[in-house]
């Protein structure tokens, strides 16, 4: 599939459990759509998260800023969310500070449950149509939203339908009709899960990804399985690693480091065997839940390597980004 067809749907939602990549993902898409020449937009949800860190820029305003060549990004605050809508359909410009003090968001929020998502699904829709009450940054061409945890994702995307089956008649009938079918159309929205290849978040991305299809009625795009180690050694390497490990003996690996001009002992060499085992055994283990993801799924699933350098930064993102090119070319 070309990058650009990847990127025809103008909102891509990434989504999973908690901690297992979602923002590294929503800025490693950022940088795929910017490098087809897309002005993108990269939002995370009511946080100060790290999203702004791993494209290299500050922190991020409810008004979208510019953190690289193509690329914006936001933080969209629900009680912002809320004083935009009052002004753009109500004009309350003038009353609006009453009605978005913290106090009353609490309160209308308290009262309808989901509201808050709705405030942010609705600012995501305004986005997409290129309408912004104030700022000057509009007209998008990809929308990334860094969307809540995967438990509460499931609320979040399912708050326009819930909302419009409550309300029989109106203006917020009608327009939580329209985020229903901006959810709901695959050529506008699409959902990518993040997991890590580890039991609980890959049973729970596969409970999410059945949601997705079934009562939500969300296409779900590729998922994206983060972290994984690579493999190293071949089949013969790993034999020698157990007999030196079994035998204590490093002779081998102790004459190869001196080639090198790497001065080691017995103790070093263990270690590094040692860590090397583990690593192995790491990967073993997520090789058998990265089996029973792509079992249980039906969307193809993109492997993302760990990176290991001490947190994330710009260049590693690029990686990510090369890596999901070469593999959406695939698909
Ligand atoms: N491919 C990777 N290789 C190495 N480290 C990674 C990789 N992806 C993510 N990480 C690290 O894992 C941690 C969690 O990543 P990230 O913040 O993207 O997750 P998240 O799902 O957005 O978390 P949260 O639910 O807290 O928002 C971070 O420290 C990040 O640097
Ligand atoms: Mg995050």
């Amino acid at each position: 599939m070309l990058v650009e067809d990847f990127l025809e749907p103008k909102i891509l939602i990434v989504s999973g459990k908690g901690g297992v990549g979602k923002t590294t993902v929503a800025a490693a898409l950022a940088l795929v759509a910017a490098r087809q020449g897309r002005k993108v937009c990269v939002a995370e949800v009511d946080r100060k998260g790290t999203l702004a860190k791993l494209l290299g820029g500050k922190e991020l305003t409810y008004e979208p800023s510019q953190l690289l060549p193509g690329i914006w990004g936001m933080n969209i605050i629900p009680d912002r969310a809320l004083e935009e809508y009052l002004q753009v359909q109500y004009h309350m410009r003038r009353f609006s500070k009453i009605f978005t003090s913290t106090h009353f968001v609490d309160y209308i929020t308290t009262a309808g449950p989901g509201l808050k998502d709705i405030l942010v699904l609705g600012k995501v829709w305004y986005l997409e149509q290129g309408r912004q009450a104030s700022g000057s940054e509009g007209g998008f061409d990809t929308i990334i939203l860094d969307a809540p945890a995967a438990g509460h994702m499931l609320t979040f995307l399912s708050a326009p339908s819930g909302l419009s089956d409550a309300v029989r008649v109106g203006p917020i009938r009608r327009q939580a009709k329209w985020l229903v079918e901006m959810l709901r159309d695959p050529k506008r929205s699409r959902v990518h899960l993040v997991t890590l290849p580890e039991e609980m978040p890959v049973s729970e991305t596969l409970e999410t990804a059945a949601a997705l299809e079934g009562e939500l009625k969300i296409d779900a795009g590729p998922v994206f399985a983060n972290a994984l180690y690579s493999e190293l050694f071949n089949g013969p390497e790993q034999v020698e690693l157990v007999r030196m490990r079994a035998e204590r003996d490093h002779t081998p690996l102790l004459d190869e480091a001196e080639k090198v001009g790497l001065r080691l002992d017995d103790d070093d060499i263990e270690s590094l065997v040692g860590y090397a085992h583990f690593l192995e055994a790491r990967r073993t283990i997520q090789a058998t839940h990265l089996k029973q993801l792509k079992k249980g799924i039906d969307e193809p699933v993109v492997e993302l390597p760990f990176l290991f350098s001490a947190g994330l930064e710009l260049p590693d993102i690029e990686t990510l980004a090369d890596v999901i090119e070469q593999r959406v070319e695939k698909l």
